[in-house]
This record gives C-alpha cells, sequence and structure tokens, in this order.
C-alpha cells in the first residue's frame, strides 16, 4: 500500500485527539458539519438551510459558512504538515487561528482541516451534477437525511460492518441533536484508498476513512473506534483502559521475550515482509506473527498480546 503512511498520518490525525480528549462525537459532527454545509449548497437551492452550528464547532461552523478559511492554508500538501511525530494539537505550518475568531475551547485542533478538504469546492460551490459525479469513482453508498430522517442507498457492499457503523453514527448525531442537522446527501466509498484525482477537472465529492495528498476524498471518522465486532475488538475506550491494565499485571522483565505483531498481512508490502521474521523451523528471532484475516468471536484481544 503505498499511501500507506500518509494515510496512517491522516487517520492519527483524526484518531489520536479522539483519543486524547475522548470527544469521538465531535470528530463526528465535524465531518457531519462540513458535509452538511457542503451539501446544503444544492438542497437549499431555494431555501438555504441553516448551519448547524453545535458548541463545540461554532467558530468553524461559522467560518466555513462565510466559505472563508480562518487561517493560510496549512501548507501546499495536505497532510505532510501533521508530522507523525508531533501531537495533533499543535500542528506545525500552521498559523495560529486570527484574534477575532479564537477557536472554542473544546474544538480540536484538527478540525481546521476541513477548510483544506474542502476547498475544492469554494469556488464552485457542489451541485447535484458535481454529485452525482461521483458514480464515476464507485461510490458504496449515499446517506441522505430529509427532516431528520435518514436513508440510505446502497450501490455496493462494504467490508464486513464498516458501512453499517457510519450510518450508526449519523444516526446518533440525528437522535443526539434533533432539529439541528440540516438535510444533507453525503456519497460515500468504504474501501481504505482514496480515488478522487486531485487532477480531475470536476472533483465530486466524496466521502471515505482515509486521504493522501493526491487525492481529494474527504476523510470521514472509522467506524473502528467503536470496536470491530468481527474481529471482537471492543470500542477504544474499552480496550485502551483493558490494554492498560494488561500492562500493569506483569512487568516487562518478566514476561516472554517475543515481540508480537498480529494484524491483516495482505494491505501493504512491509507487513508482508514482515511474515519473513516469524518463527520457523531453520529459526527463531522471538517473533510470533499472526494473521488476522477471518472474523474471530471469541479471543480475547488483550490476554493475546501479552
Ligand atoms: C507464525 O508462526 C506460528 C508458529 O509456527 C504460526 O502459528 C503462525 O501461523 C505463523 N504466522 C503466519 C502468519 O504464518
Amino acid at each position: 500500500m503505498q499511501t500507506a503512511a500518509k494515510a496512517d498520518r491522516l487517520t492519527r490525525s483524526l484518531a489520536a485527539p479522539f483519543l486524547a480528549v475522548n470527544r469521538g462525537l465531535f470528530v463526528f459532527i465535524a465531518a457531519i458539519v462540513a458535509g452538511a454545509l457542503v451539501s446544503a449548497y444544492w438542497i437549499s437551492a431555494g431555501t438555504r438551510v441553516a448551519p448547524i452550528i453545535p458548541i463545540a464547532t461554532r467558530a468553524v461552523a461559522q467560518n466555513a459558512a462565510s466559505a472563508r478559511s480562518p487561517e493560510p492554508a496549512p501548507s501546499s500538501t495536505r497532510f505532510t504538515s501533521l508530522g507523525a511525530n508531533r501531537t495533533p494539537s499543535e500542528p506545525a505550518g500552521v498559523s495560529p487561528l486570527p484574534q477575532r475568531q479564537p477557536p472554542a475551547p473544546a474544538c480540536p485542533a484538527y478540525f481546521r482541516w476541513i477548510h483544506e478538504d474542502l476547498r475544492p469546492w469554494r469556488v464552485t460551490g457542489i451541485t447535484r451534477e458535481t454529485l452525482d459525479a461521483a458514480h464515476r469513482y464507485g461510490p458504496k453508498f449515499r446517506v441522505t437525511v430529509i427532516s431528520g430522517r435518514l436513508y440510505v442507498t446502497r450501490y455496493g457492499r462494504c467490508f464486513q460492518t464498516r458501512a453499517v457503523f457510519t450510518q450508526w453514527g449519523i444516526l446518533q448525531l440525528l437522535r443526539r441533536h434533533a432539529g439541528r442537522v440540516p438535510d444533507l446527501d453525503l456519497m460515500f466509498d468504504c474501501q481504505d484508498l482514496p480515488v478522487v484525482d486531485a487532477a480531475d477537472h470536476a472533483p465530486p465529492p466524496l466521502f471515505r476513512y482515509c486521504g493522501s495528498e493526491n487525492t481529494l476524498d474527504i476523510a470521514f471518522p472509522d467506524w473502528s473506534f467503536w470496536g470491530w465486532p468481527e474481529l471482537n475488538i471492543k470500542p477504544w475506550d474499552a480496550l485502551r483502559r483493558e490494554i492498560g491494565e494488561g500492562n500493569a499485571a506483569l512487568h516487562w522483565t518478566r514476561r516472554a521475550p517475543y515481540a508480537f505483531w498480529k494484524g491483516n498481512p495482505t494491505v501493504g508490502t512491509v507487513r508482508w515482509e514482515l511474515l519473513k521474521c516469524n518463527v520457523s523451523r531453520e529459526r527463531d528471532w522471538k517473533a510470533r506473527i499472526y494473521a488476522q484475516a477471518r472474523p474471530q468471536r471469541h479471543i480475547d484481544t488483550v490476554v493475546q498480546c501479552q
């Protein structure tokens, strides 16, 4: 996976602040607000839909609504400023918000990226044709909210329950913020790798869970922080707590001296290479490498990792 590093950076920029401040809903709201603001352009061609302004996202929503960035472009590239070795709350190369628009205290720093994500449509706006053009890139489903009701059109299959969690998240948003979510229409794809070519002269707004420098796919929070039922991985909060407890249960000097890895080796060449380090008849480099390929309901991830 060539863009793995970039996607990883982006994923981290979304996931790390979430873990740090435990504001998963806000992560979600950010993306929804962004989508809503974009989509509202054409849904409300006649009757303009008021942007929702949750308290935590007020500054972002106001700035997005006025179609101006509160800051200079983060950089010529989309993701490089959020270096892997930086804390996401201190993105480098991004100047602080101007005085007149202080960030809301609860608004994570990465919210500012929504301006960058929506830049391709800043001048043109988004029409129904623009949205429908996403079909060129094979979206898997479309989420339409009309008067607080969620409608889903399916165009293809998503891996396991990935789509269900995305839709569930939007349902939660509608329930928790009833009456405040405007009508919206979002196209989704659920494959990892972004596809909307930055050179596309009329790019469609297409949401997915990863982005890269050469593509315009709009990053949307992944479902996985609520858990991964097929692999019996619990929501991050619960998993993090259990990993902490597992770590504390046995001092590292008393553990068996093995490097343990478990994951899907088929999604990147580096992972495939890693398999060579596994114990074999010829050698034992003290690495224990396991492929996590199939649904496994009865394995406790934390106990396995100890
Ligand atoms: C690594 O070796 C262990 C022990 O032989 C084996 O159980 C496991 O399946 C191997 N992993 C892979 C990915 O083949």
